[in-house]
């Protein structure tokens, strides 16, 4: 019998279909067919494993790096991002890298990013129009957007950031369209020209390079005391013998951080925003908090660590709606996990959106309650919006940060109502879920 037959029962490729039109929904039918483990299988990758039992999530989270893969299951993701990206290395080259990049993504850093994140928020909520409907998920990725190339890139106000700003939107726009969703795929890779999609990316990306290996240059020979950027921390960044970086590798991880960073906070905000409109009591709490805690005054990093009701918000919403609802690590060798053997090149899913909604985990999981987090008894393997172990997202913090601030100016400035009779579902935007057609709202300003 081959080992793949041992496998848990699954979905057959019709009902698996239903993954890209509708995640949630597709998990929660499995999970009432199949229980705690069931296997999706896709032609042509080798079968995934979910698994939504918490000791099976401990097991993957402390296993041994080396026999549990995360590098390689991110592999598809390469034609975005570069292959020399941390994302797509395992043990001990990983950890190598990672260790690097770590210090920049500390909790600690965060305060110096505050304004960065403050003042894109701003300006795009200035911007939007009031009393008439628009999509509020495109404006969260403009936000995001923005954050990372003024934190991460280090391009602010000035000129010298608008080519790339410009580039990079371009080629971004172009990755989180239906069509550029399908470039992992290799048949899609084909530069039929520069009117071809794949062609286009391409073209794209060498001018994007060709700016930042100039601002490498640049910086490496100014010098780049004083900056808090994360690209300038990565210039200084020296591996254990002294050697700093190859541009070749920043570059990579430079595109791994917009991919990674900008579209699952997007999408995570425009969950929270829609959690808040349909719950105006929480709604109206989680205002009351920030006008307290601003006081009348320009949201600074000292007010963030108050906005504690805020936060509950945001990990109530990263619990019921996880923009990431699984992720992956391709076994390496045979491995019993919680029990059950699995055999070599299967990948275990441990499943972050049905870890989410175990009733005795979270009594009541369908409820939005944000005051369970209150008394917060979660753990790293029943509470893992960003992953888990060795692999848990580089971004959190940045991400917890860059939320908090988000949602209390946007609690301060103008008031959202929903858009007549929509209900939303989620749908894919890029590597996340967000909801539905944009998540239609409709804004009054709010007097300061
Ligand atoms: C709410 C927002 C975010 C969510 C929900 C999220 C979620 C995740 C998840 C689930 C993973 C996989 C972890 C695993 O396999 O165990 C991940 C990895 C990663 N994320 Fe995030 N992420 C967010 C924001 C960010 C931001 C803002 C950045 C950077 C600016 C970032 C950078 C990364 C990187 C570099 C990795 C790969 C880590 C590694 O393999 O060592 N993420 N993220």
């Amino acid at each position: 019998m081959p080992a793949s037959d041992a496998l848990p029962p699954g979905p057959n490729l019709f009902a698996t279909f239903d993954f890209i039109r509708n995640p949630f929904r597709f998990l929660d039918a499995c999970a009432a067919r199949y229980g705690d483990w069931f296997t999706v299988r896709v032609p042509g990758v080798s079968p995934f494993v979910f698994t939504s039992d918490p000791a099976a999530v401990r097991e993957v989270f402390l296993g041994d790096p080396d026999a549990l893969h995360a590098g390689e299951a991110n592999r598809p993701l390469g034609a975005f991002m570069g292959a020399r990206s941390s994302l797509f290395l395992d043990a001990p080259e990983h950890l190598r890298q990672r260790r690097l990049l770590l210090p920049a993504f500390h909790g600690e850093q965060m305060a110096s990013h505050a304004d960065a994140m403050r003042t894109a928020a701003d300006n795009a909520i200035a911007s939007w129009p009031t009393g008439k409907q628009f999509a509020l998920h495109p404006q969260m990725r403009a936000i995001t957007f923005e954050t990372i190339i003024r934190a991460v890139f280090g391009f602010g106000d000035d000129e010298s950031g608008s080519e790339l700003r410009a580039l990079m939107r371009q080629l971004f726009e172009l990755y989180s369209s239906k069509l550029g969703t399908l470039f992992s795929l290799p048949a899609m890779q084909i530069d039929a020209g520069r009117w071809s999609p794949w062609g286009r990316a391409v073209r794209l990306t060498r001018q994007i390079d060709a700016i930042l290996f100039e601002e490498f240059a640049r910086r490496r020979s100014d010098g780049v005391e004083g900056r808090a950027d994360i690209l300038s921390m990565l210039l200084a960044a020296r591996y254990e013998d002294g050697n700093p970086l190859p541009d070749a590798v920043i570059r990579d991880e430079m595109y791994t951080l917009m991919l990674a960073g900008h579209e699952t906070t997007a999408a995570t905000m425009a969950w929270v925003i829609n959690r808040l409109l349909t719950n105006p009591n929480v709604m109206d709490r989680a205002r009351a908090e920030v006008v307290s805690v601003l006081d009348g005054k320009q949201l600074e990093a000292s007010h963030v660590g108050k906005l504690k009701f805020v936060e509950s918000v945001i990990n109530e919403t990263m619990r019921l709606d996880p923009v990431v609802p699984n992720i992956g690590r391709g076994l390496k060798r045979p491995m019993t996990i919680a029990g059950r053997a699995l055999p070599a090149d299967v990948t275990i899913a441990p499943c972050i959106y049905l870890v989410h909604r175990r009733p005795e985990l979270w009594p009541n999981p369908t409820q939005f309650n944000p005051e369970r987090f209150f008394e917060s008894r979660q753990t790293p393997y029943t509470f893992l919006p960003f992953g888990g172990g060795p692999r848990r997202c580089l971004g959190a913090a940045f991400a917890s940060y860059q939320m908090k601030i988000v949602i209390a100016e946007i609690l301060s400035r103008v008031e959202l109502k929903p858009a007549d009779g929509y209900v939303a579902s989620a749908t894919r935007k890029g590597i996340a879920f967000a909801p539905s057609d944009g998540l239609p709202v409709i804004a009054t300003r709010r007097s300061l």
